[in-house]
């Protein structure tokens, strides 16, 4: 959502920028285009993105800085920096193409693979530890709580069946057990029955609702007054935080309803640039069916 990413973010000459998520780099090196002069300073969990970033920003050199580290390290990363407030900062949040397209990573039932799914390949439990050493009733609170998926504790209790024999270890593995366990199994007109547990393991591997909640909330804290934050999410889960987070820091009033006059003096800390998610244009979708699912939110602090 390139233009999308620019109106809410009003890049200005001169301002210094945080994409927490720099992936592949194509709206960090668009915001440095729209904003001469600006500073760029890119996150990535995986040292992959950062070394695609070097090469994309390879012409802006002297205004970027490129740290491998969770968005929701930002403010350290500030510090480090002697950066006190920031102009505007982006989230575009989940996996990027690249991470998807790479099979080695597991993110994809479609190719066979080792079953990993970690952003940051370098830290961490791998999808391979989660379902090999997990409780059944936690695969199946994973699977219903983040991939919303109804056959939750089938799938969990075929899959502690079967590693009695031999732990899985593949991503085709876990899709054929996973097809095998849920009633009807692949039927080509719906998504694929592995879908929804994919999803799940990979929200848990990169702990990314945790990284949403700690990052959106610490991201506020570090724009100057009429600095902007923009997130894109790609799941319900992760906008609901988003949007329930926006609307609590641009409460003014909080005081309980019964009382007549206002005594908390509360004030909002943000103002809400997005009443609704933005979504893809449907020029958009058509050269990227990817964006089909995002919904963007953005605020400005006060
Ligand atoms: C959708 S892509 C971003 C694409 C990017 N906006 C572009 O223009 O190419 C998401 C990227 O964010 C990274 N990422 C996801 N969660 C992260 C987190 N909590 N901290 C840092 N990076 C994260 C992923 O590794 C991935 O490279």
């Amino acid at each position: 959502m390139p233009e999308e990413v620019l109106e809410y973010l009003k890049p200005t000459p001169g301002g210094i920028y945080l994409d927490g998520t720099l992936g592949g780099a194509g709206h960090a090196r668009l915001i440095l285009e729209a904003a001469p002069g600006s500073r760029l300073i890119g996150l990535d969990r995986d040292p992959a993105a950062l070394d695609k970033g070097r090469e994309v920003l390879a012409d802006f050199s002297d205004q970027v800085s490129l740290h491998h580290r969770t968005f929701d390290k930002a403010g350290g990363v500030l510090q480090e920096l002697g950066i006190e407030l920031i102009d505007g900062m982006l989230l575009d949040l989940g996996v990027s193409s690249h991470q998807l397209d790479t099979p080695d990573r597991g993110f994809s039932f479609r190719h066979d693979a080792p079953l990993d799914m970690r952003m940051d390949p370098t830290f961490g439990e791998t999808a391979a530890d989660v379902v090999n050493q997990r409780e059944a009733e936690e695969l199946s609170r994973i699977f219903f709580q983040y991939g919303e998926e109804r056959y939750a504790r089938r799938i969990a209790r075929r899959i502690v069946e079967r590693r009695q024999e031999e732990p899985l270890t593949r991503t085709g593995e876990l899709a054929e057990l996973v097809k095998g366990a849920v009633p009807g199994g692949y039927r080509p007109s719906r998504i694929h029955p592995a879908t929804r547990v994919f999803q799940a393991l990979r929200i848990q591997v990169n702990q990314e609702l945790e990284q949403v909640e700690t990052g959106v909330a610490r991201a506020i804290n570090l724009l100057r007054p009429g600095g902007r934050l923009v997130v894109i999410s790609f799941h319900s889960l992760e906008d609901r935080i988003v949007k329930n987070l926006f609307r609590e820091q641009a409460k003014g009033c909080i005081c309980p309803p019964k009382l007549p006059i206002c005594q908390c003096n509360h004030q909002p800390k943000v103002k809400i640039l997005t009443r609704k998610g933005v979504r893809a244009t449907s020029a958009e979708l058509e050269f990227n069916v990817r964006s089909r699912s995002a919904i963007l939110r953005a605020i400005s602090h006060c």
